[in-house]
């Protein structure tokens, strides 16, 4: 029958429907008018074929216990063989209720209570807050904001009060604001004088969008195999990377990278399925595999897997191609619409120009503003709901990540919001 759900332009009513993203506003300090383009889900209707396959499930009308057979490794496996020359033969796949639930898993697993656990900030919020809350300690190899080009780092100092301590790298010849880099030495450095034996990789990285060279993460397994560090890499949004650019799934770089990986994949943010709660945790090694199948019995009680998140997650894989590719082409116009109109209405902003994701990290920091003015600008203003930066690490102080993921007109009236906020400034 073919896909019918390719219409992103029209505006899809969420209001009402116990969404976090909409329904949330005044329990979270945020007016009922706020535009809010925060948490990462898309405002686009799913793919038909997922519908269906859930529909399906609706009438049969039973929701037991649920598990997975061949048919559904096939689909997770095909995937990543179409999009991502990933083989996984041989590999395990363990499921769990989603990506963040497995951090949890690996830290159970593979840490003591009181180790560090590595993490590269500024980087996705949960990280942080999943270590803590697990008792073990957040050591960060921060990334550098580094100019783009050139491989030098910007200097230019700007008015900022509160930007002690900020890179500030922001340069002239290029709109972008740079992309972060890997300091590989401190890397290493860490990992020896914390004793590290995990490490969170973001990749592709959110917020800052990169997705990694082959060489870069070459490096990190060379290293990481070096002090018998496992790598958990959060790969939840390898599928969303624009023309031109190419995630490098870490486990496929080298043999190393193989043995140490717990790779944590989901159709959750490719399909706007993230509230079926589904991870595809894909491991080859086989002690891994065993101690983090058990650290996830442990936490998760033994609890099956979520009936229709694996009915979802099939269709998807399957079926999804279609909807996929049109949804990555609507982000791809979203991005340059975004990029054009900074460029052309508001060169105050920047951003740090993505390669993957549909988050995008916008740079306040040219408006000299302290956290507070930038909180009143954007919320109080603009009368938008954004991620403030600093969530994500300290240098992430004055940017505001904003999900592109919504129909145009949606990020029209953002930016236009933006702007008279900017301009009614003075
Ligand atoms: C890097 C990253 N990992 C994990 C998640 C959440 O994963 P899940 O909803 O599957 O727990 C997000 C959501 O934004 C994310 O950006």
């Amino acid at each position: 029958m073919g896909e019918r759900n390719l219409d992103f332009d029209t505006v899809q009513n969420r209001k009402g429907t116990d969404s976090l993203k909409y329904d949330f506003a005044a329990a979270r300090g945020y007016s009922e008018e706020a535009l809010p383009l925060w948490v990462a889900d898309m405002d686009f209707k799913i793919s038909s074929y997922i519908q269906d396959a859930l529909q399906a499930q609706v009438q049969h009308g039973i929701y037991g216990y649920t598990e997975t057979a061949g048919d559904y490794y096939d689909a997770v496996a095909g995937w990543m063989k179409r999009h991502h020359e990933w083989n996984i033969d041989g590999y395990k796949i363990i499921k769990t209720p989603g990506v963040v639930p497995a951090i949890g898993a690996a830290i159970n697993a593979f840490t003591e209570k009181g180790d560090a656990v590595l993490i590269q900030q500024p980087v996705y919020y949960c990280f942080t807050e999943v270590i803590e809350f697990a008792g073990r300690r957040v050591v960060s190899n921060d990334l550098i904001l580094e100019k783009q080009g050139s491989g030098e780092y910007g200097n230019e100092k700007h008015d900022d009060k509160e930007n002690d301590g900020l890179q500030d790298n922001r340069c002239e010849d290029e709109f972008g604001s740079g992309r972060y880099t890997i300091d590989l030495k401190d890397f290493e450095k860490k990992i020896i004088d914390e004793k590290i034996k995990l490490f969170l990789l973001c990749n592709p990285h959110n917020p800052g969008g990169r997705v990694w060279t082959i060489e870069e993460l070459r490096s990190i397994a060379e290293i990481c195999k070096k002090h018998n560090v496992v790598v958990f890499s959060d790969e939840i949004h390898e599928d969303i990377v624009y023309s031109g650019k190419k995630h490098t799934v870490f486990a496929t770089v080298s043999e190393e990278a193989e043995e140490i990986t717990l790779t944590a994949t989901s159709p959750g943010k490719t399909f706007n399925i993230s509230g079926l709660q589904i991870g595809n945790i894909i491991i080859k090694n086989r002690e891994l595999a065993k101690r983090f199948k058990k650290s996830v019995n442990g936490n998760m009680g033994y609890s099956q897997a979520n009936a229709p998140g694996i009915a979802a997650c099939r269709a998807a894989y399957n079926h999804g191609d279609e909807w996929y590719e049109a949804m990555l082409k609507y982000l791809e116009s979203n991005l340059q619409y975004l990029i054009g109109f900074l460029k052309e209405e508001l060169p105050e902003v920047r951003l740090i120009i993505p390669d993957a994701t549909y988050l995008v990290f916008l740079d306040l920091r040219g408006l000299g503003l302290t956290n507070e003015e930038r909180r009143k600008l954007i919320v109080d203003k603009a009368k938008l709901w954004l991620d403030s930066g600093e969530i994500f690490g300290a240098l992430g102080r004055g940017f505001e990540r904003i999900n592109i993921a919504c129909p145009k007109s949606i990020l029209k009236e953002a930016l236009e919001r933006l702007r008279d906020a900017v301009k009614s400034r003075v």
